[in-house]
């Protein structure tokens, strides 16, 4: 390892501001003079984009392996799988001479209608953070890097990059922080990628409490922070907040201002050289990890089939799937023949091969017959005369496999979706099919949620096959035929239409700032308190077998927070064929002083079991599956109090409910203020302890001034204690000020004082 303090004690001002810049559209800028190498970075995330000119943004890229995108991973729910694709990644990154590979994307799904969803894992911070953790672990274990983006609040494709998203400190760190969070700290990526759009007013790429007090300090990350390609617009307000290396380069007049800005004194040398130190840990690092030879594309192709296999997601079955080998299959849609298998922009892979869904039916159709009709054009165009042939393929068929890709004028990065439909052709397309043949299966490549209102009854079968890579075409037909039984659970729930969803009408904002105004409830958390019927919920998929829990158990019925709790319970296949299953578990608050979500997913486990056997699942849960954040505090805190623990199969199906008692070991300090109510003062314990003896006297006085010893005073028509808890103490003395020995001021003063000198 090269002795980085001696280079940066060599370096002239312009060459680690240089250092600090691209040199190319995916290189960092080398010093030749000191032995300083270049490094690259490539897109990223589900395989390698690996443009051949580096002064090139775009441009057909070298052939690699293309791997479901993060929909569809986060669907498998096995983080193993993931780290293990990971692993595939990090080889092609090798043999392609790629350093750091851009991705995860880690945004959560705050609306079905961001464009680029199909990059992102989930609505539900812990899931997306697993997933992320286990997808950078692996790619590492090879010695190149990752690049978790985009951090943060990158929700939303319209205006991604000027927008401000506003979102209050509670809901930034219980929602769009933790799975960052996470996947800093369990997978300790080597870089970390700035999102476009402004946070509370300040760009990403120059939030200082964003960069450097929570990342870097708080969470302890030691790689470097990339800005997004063109997300930085102050270089050196950017420097200053943390961000470390501008991309893309080379940028000669944002070198110059660092110089300059280092020169008159308005930047500390200090925070540039903290940047070059973090830069080129990170060069070193990679330049570790030989690089060339090549990677093996046909074992790849074929975990790219198993992953796929495992991130589809049953939705609907009435018994027609496994096909029980038909005569006569009627295949329909444009998605059979040319595969939609991944999404528009950075993200795109030039993959090494592909599997065509029709082919693929071959293989396993044996000497059925298979007919084939498009179904649907490639534009947005209405053309009822390809319904009609395929209706007619389809009544004399046995079964028809209706292939539907929700094309990319309705689903990519740098645009957001306009709706949540089909177009009118496909949705025709269904329903004209399903009449006339009542084993119909539809299968869907998309990134995200579509409403199925209008078609799904008119299906025997529905099968979410996502943006599923270049190998999904085979997986699709070993789920289709029962060689793999589906496995893949939903990592974001189905609403029944746009309407519903949690931030419609917050969504996309106005005037260059957009609201969060749902806070918390994003995803589950929004239908489960606003009691929304979905068309699928968070957590749902049908398997071919079925599922019995037992013996759910919980290793204490009373606990301390920081000992956290274990939680099992006994699993049994009940069906006749193999299968996996997912269990989860939810946490509820019963009682907290602050709002919180009817259940939250803190803990998950699949396993795979024969017919007829039974395993025992066990998940550790600690202090933060218990805890929520207070601003108030500036804290994680917990509450004593009881919670459910609930373990199921979904978030909608609940196999057992434990209740548990937590003992909070924390002691907070008082927040009392001149404004507290009365019931703040109550439920603070040093406030109560001091304030109690009092409260008892004003209680006493407030029956007796209107004659009930209840409180419940027919004279003025209410609770008088439920109308004076509501009042700030202060304001309730003032009333009383003529009978009191000293000013209401001085008094509540004086509490105080006791409060937070004890
Ligand atoms: C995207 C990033 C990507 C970068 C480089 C940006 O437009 O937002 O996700 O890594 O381009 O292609």
């Amino acid at each position: 390892m090269a002795d980085i303090e001696s280079l940066i004690g060599q370096m002239t001002l312009e060459e680690k501001a240089a250092l600090c810049t691209g040199a190319s559209a995916w290189t960092t800028t080398p010093v030749e003079r000191l032995g300083i190498p270049a490094m690259l970075v490539s897109d990223g995330p589900h395989g390698v984009r690996r443009v051949p000119d580096i002064q090139s943004m775009g441009g057909q890229s070298l052939p690699a392996t293309c791997f479901p995108t993060a929909s569809g991973l986060a669907s498998t729910w096995n983080v193993d799988l993931i780290h293990e694709m990971g692993q595939a990644l990090g080889e092609e990154c090798i043999a392609l001479n790629v350093d750091v590979l851009l991705g995860p994307g880690n945004n959560m799904k705050r609306t079905p209608l961001c464009g680029r969803n199909f990059e992102y894992f989930s609505e539900d911070p812990f899931l997306s953070g697993e997933m992320a953790a286990s997808l950078i672990n692996g790619i590492q274990s090879k010695g190149v890097g990752t690049s978790l983006k985009h951090y943060a609040a990158n929700n939303q494709e319209y205006e991604r990059f000027v927008i401000s998203a506003e979102v209050d400190e509670r809901t930034l760190r219980e929602i769009y922080l933790p799975a960052f969070e996470t996947a800093v700290k369990k997978g300790k990526p080597w870089t970390v990628m700035c999102a476009y759009n402004k946070l509370n007013g300040t760009y990403a790429s120059e939030h200082r409490e964003l960069l450097t007090d929570i990342l870097k300090n708080e969470w302890g990350f030691e790689g470097l922070v990339v800005s997004d390609w063109g997300a930085v617009h102050d270089r050196v307000a950017a420097l200053k907040a943390g961000l470390d290396w501008q991309m893309p380069g080379p940028r000669e007049r944002e070198v110059r201002a660092v110089v300059e800005a280092v020169r008159s004194g308005s930047l500390d040398e200090a925070v540039l050289n903290e940047s070059a130190r973090r830069i080129l840990n990170i060069v070193f690092k990679a330049a570790e990890t030989p690089k060339g030879g090549e990677f093996d594309a046909e074992a790849h192709h074929a975990l790219a089939r198993r992953v796929a296999a495992e991130s589809m997601l049953l939705l609907k079955n009435d018994g027609v799937l496994p096909l029980a080998s038909p005569q006569h299959i009627a295949v329909v849609g444009r998605a059979a023949r040319e595969a939609h298998f991944q999404g528009g922009g950075s993200s795109h892979i030039h993959p090494t091969q592909v599997s065509i869904p029709y082919k693929e039916l071959q293989q396993f159709a044996g000497d059925a017959e298979l007919t084939y009709a498009e179904g649907y054009p490639s534009d947005n165009t209405y053309r009822p005369e390809m319904i009609e042939e395929a209706v007619k393929l389809a009544q004399d068929a046995d079964v028809a496999l209706l292939y539907i890709a929700l094309p990319t004028f309705k689903e990519s990065e740098g645009y957001d979706r306009a709706d949540l439909d089909l177009t009118e052709q496909q949705v025709g397309l269904i329903k004209a099919v399903g009449r006339v043949q009542p084993r119909t299966v539809v299968i869907l490549n998309n990134g995200a949620p579509v409403d199925m209102r209008g078609w799904i009854d008119h299906t025997a079968a529905v099968l979410e096959a996502w943006m599923m890579g270049q190998a999904g075409g085979g997986a699709i037909a070993d789920v289709l035929f029962g060689k793999v039984n589906p496995s893949g659970r939903l990592a974001e729930t189905f609403p029944l239409k746009l309407s519903d969803t949690p931030a419609h009408t917050n969504y996309p904002g106005e005037n260059g700032t957009v609201h969060y105004g749902e806070r918390l409830f994003i995803g589950y958390r929004y239908y489960d308190a606003k009691e929304i019927p979905v068309q699928f919920p968070f957590g749902y998929g049908l398997s071919y077998t079925t599922f019995e829990y037992s013996n759910p158990n919980v290793s204490s019925k009373t606990f301390k927070d920081v000992d956290g709790l274990t939680v099992s319970v006994d699993v049994t296949n009940t069906g006749n064929l193999t299968g996996k299953e997912v269990v989860q578990v939810y946490v509820h608050d019963r009682k907290s002083r602050l709002i919180r979500p009817p259940k939250e997913l803190k803990g998950f486990t699949k396993i795979e079991l024969q017919p007829g056997e039974t395993k025992t699942v066990t998940i550790a849960l600690d202090f933060r599956s218990f805890a929520y954040y207070n601003p108030a505090y500036k804290e994680w805190v917990t509450e004593d109090g009881e919670f459910d623990i609930l373990i199921g199969s979904s978030s909608a199906d609940i196999r057992s409910t434990e209740t548990v008692t937590l003992e909070s070991s924390l002691t907070l300090p008082s927040i009392l203020t001149i404004e507290s109510t009365i019931r703040d003062w109550l439920e603070d314990p040093k406030g109560r302890a001091v304030f109690g003896p009092m409260f008892e006297k004003m209680t006493q006085q407030m029956n007796n001034a209107f004659g009930s010893d209840s409180g419940d005073s027919e004279a003025i028509g209410m609770d008088a204690t439920g109308f004076m808890v509501e009042m700030p103490l202060l304001s309730i003395l003032q009333f009383q000020e003529r009978s009191l020995e000293r000013p209401a001021h001085e008094i509540v003063e004086g509490l105080l004082q006791q409060v937070h000198h004890q």
